[in-house]
């Protein structure tokens, strides 16, 4: 699989390339930070830089289009990319709120819109990681469900609009993710006591492998996958 990963600077984006990288699939890391994409792309062997904004539609178009020269086409893309704002809604800044959606929102689409000629030309596949707000809207901030809520509607929809074109369309739903620079971090750091409140990345590349594992034909529409005891 020729593979796109956006947020592929740093957390999961980061694990879920170097996992796709370790199975000798050709992959393109797409971040904003140009040192740290290059230095990563340079670790593994089969890897190239694509620094780009997924807010800008212009850069979406010249990263698929760098891909393309380098692999030939683009395969599977996985959107990892994103931000986030913990403020509740009456104390978010403007600006705040614009990049929030900017990223998550428009970047999703955007990044999907450029690749989708590309996953059209057949059997091509499309993961975005989402978050549990989107699903179970019971938790502050009201910025996290409405972002979540609109990758979901976009993820529900396309897989309707691609599947005539033979993509597979899925995403990931995750509880709290380990936050910590390894990618399997010590159990202590998934743990609060006794309770597993936490998943790692590679627990959550895992699913991403999964997903783009499956035989032509097959899919997976969403995954959902939290820790045991999280407790919302
Ligand atoms: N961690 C969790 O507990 C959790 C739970 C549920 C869902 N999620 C979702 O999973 C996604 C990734 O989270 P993470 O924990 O891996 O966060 P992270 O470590 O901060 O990584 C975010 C990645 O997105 C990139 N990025 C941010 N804005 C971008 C933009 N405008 N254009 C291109 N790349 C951009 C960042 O790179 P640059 O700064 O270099 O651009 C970085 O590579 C987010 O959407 C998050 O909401 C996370």
């Amino acid at each position: 699989m020729r593979c796109l990963i956006t947020g592929a600077s740093s957390g999961i984006g980061e694990t879920i390339a170097r996992r796709l990288a370790a199975e000798g699939h050709p992959v393109a890391l797409m971040a904003r930070r140009t040192e740290r994409v290059r230095e990563i792309a340079a670790e593994l062997g089969s890897a190239i830089a694509v620094p780009g904004d997924v807010g800008s539609g212009e850069d979406c178009e010249a990263v698929v289009q760098r891909v393309v020269e380098a692999f030939g086409g683009v395969d599977t893309l996985v959107n990892a990319a994103g931000t986030w704002v913990e403020e509740p809604l009456h104390a978010a800044t403007y600006e705040q709120i614009r990049r929030f959606v900017d990223t998550d929102v428009s970047g999703a689409l955007q990044i999907t819109r450029a690749a989708l000629p590309q996953l059209m030309k057949g059997g091509g596949r499309l993961v975005h990681i989402n978050g549990l707000q989107g699903l179970i809207r019971v938790r502050p901030p009201v910025l996290y469900a409405t972002v979540e809520s609109a990758v979901r509607g976009l993820c529900e929809s396309l897989r309707w609009e691609a599947a005539p074109h033979g993509v597979h369309v899925g995403f990931i739903t995750l509880g709290s993710v380990a936050n910590t620079e390894a990618a399997t971090p010590d159990m202590v750091v998934l743990h609060s006591g006794d309770e597993r409140n936490r998943l790692s990345r590679d627990e959550v590349a895992d699913a991403v492998l999964f997903m783009l594992s499956r035989p032509e034909g097959v899919n997976i529409d969403e995954l959902v996958l939290t820790p045991l005891q999280q407790s919302f």
